[in-house]
This record gives structure tokens, sequence and C-alpha cells, in this order.
């Protein structure tokens, strides 16, 4: 349904043609994901002092409900940045063998070693894809539903330490288990949110987002409210 070329989706959708062409984040956001994430992980270790802001990592996602009069549906979901394509690989299994040795030596005796690979991660900013924001999707409830109709979603930011907000107009692709990018996207997940129970698989859900950025607005009150970034 969806055709991806370099820097453009072709998608076709009740018969009609969509050509998007595709973007690379906007330098301020990206800036504020890799700073944020980058501090809170900091704070985590005890290197730098106040509280974790997770707005980065949460976002609201919308989209579109044909079957519903209200037309729209909305959820929340964690957020990750991903590495480019030429690192995905060595960067995901890394993560799966910091997981298995957490589950052999207990999940404390690897917390600093797991926090430090996220530091190192976020400390060469040049290692991310600017054109990819991943997520994974765990219920497969409407909002899974309605992609699987109609790929096309918004994702709102807010900070709530700041107020800066941000809207991307998205195309959803759902990338399956056994891809690369797949391991990655769950293995950091888990790195992070570490399952108690040694037996849940990584791979327990069947999808990754993969988002493909569009469209960028500016939703931060004040001058620049709704102005398109791109
Ligand atoms: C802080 C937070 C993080 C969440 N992260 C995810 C996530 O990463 N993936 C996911 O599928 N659902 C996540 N959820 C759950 C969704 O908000 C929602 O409950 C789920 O998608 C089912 O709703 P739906 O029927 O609208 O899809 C999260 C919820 C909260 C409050």
């Amino acid at each position: 349904m969806v055709e991806y070329t370099e820097n453009m989706a072709k998608l076709e959708f009740r018969g009609k043609n969509y050509e998007y062409k595709l973007h690379e984040m906007p330098e301020e956001f990206f800036r504020w994901q890799i700073d944020n994430r980058l501090k809170g992980l900091k704070i985590f270790l005890g290197e730098e002092k106040g509280m974790p802001n997770f707005s980065p990592h949460t976002v609201v996602m919308n989209t579109p409900e044909y079957e519903n009069e209200f037309c729209i549906n909305s959820c929340i979901k964690g957020l990750g940045l991903v590495p480019r394509s030429d690192k995905i690989r060595e960067l995901g299994e890394r993560a799966v063998e910091l997981i298995r040795k957490s589950y052999d030596i207990g999940a404390d005796r690897t917390f600093r070693e797991r926090v430090g690979m996220l530091v190192e991660l976020y400390s060469n900013p040049e290692t991310f894809d600017r054109s990819i924001l991943s997520s994974m999707e765990m219920y497969k409830k409407r909002t899974y539903k309605n992609v699987l109709e109609d790929p096309r979603a918004n994702l709102l930011f807010y900070d709530n330490q700041t107020g800066y907000s941000v809207m991307f107009s998205v195309i959803c692709e759902f990338v399956p288990r056994g891809d690369d990018y797949y391991t990655y996207v769950s293995a950091i997940h888990d790195l992070f949110h570490l399952p108690k129970d040694p037996s849940i698989k990584t791979d327990r859900y069947d999808f990754a987002y993969r988002f493909h950025l569009v469209e960028a607005f500016e939703k931060t009150p004040g001058p620049r409210a709704s102005t398109r970034i791109y």
C-alpha cells in the first residue's frame, strides 16, 4: 500500500494516489531529544542533578478512525530515536547481549552498563538516522487497526518543563520481528524497562513502528504557534 523511495512515500488509499516528500527531523527537535535524554540518563547515574524529563520519550499519537462518528483516536506511545542503518545491527546485538547478561547476573549488577550504553549512544548524535522515529505496538487495539487501514498519523510532542511543542504528520510502517530494526527497537526498550521475569521474550510484540516524517508544525505557545516547519 505504501512504496518508499529514498525521500518519498507513495501511498494508495481508497483508489487515490498520494505522494509525500519525507524529511529529517528539525535541528531544534533533534537537540531537544538528545539533550534531555542524555541529561536524564546522567541523573540516573548520579552524574547530574535534577528531575529526568520524560517528555521527549512520550508522544500523543492520533490516527484517523473512519468507522467512528468522531473520526479520530488518540493514545500515548513511548518513542525512540533510531541509529543509522550501518550501525543498527551491531547496536541491537549489543543490547540483546546486555539483556541476556542482566538475566544471568542480575539487573542491579548491569544497571550502570545498561545506562552507560545509552549514554554512549546519545553522546554521539551522528549515530542517529534523523529521518525516522520509532515505537513498539504493544496492544494491537484501535491505533493498530487504524494504521492498518490508513498509515497516516500525527505525533504530538509536548515538553511539560519548558512548554516546547511540535506536531509531526507521519507515515507509519510496521516492522516485524526478525528485522535488525525490530531487534534494535525492542531491545533498547527492554534494556531500559528490563522485564523482571527472564521468560518474557524481547521479541514478544509483533511490530515495531517506523515513523516517516512528512510535515512538522510548531505548537509551542507564542509567536511561532502553528507555523509550518516543513
Ligand atoms: C506513558 C505511556 C506510555 C505508553 N507507551 C506505549 C507504547 O510504547 N506502545 C503501545 O502500544 N502503547 C503504549 N501505551 C498505551 C497506549 O496509550 C494505549 O493504551 C494503547 O495503544 C491502546 O489504545 P488504542 O486502542 O487507542 O490503540 C502507553 C501509555 C502510556 C500512558
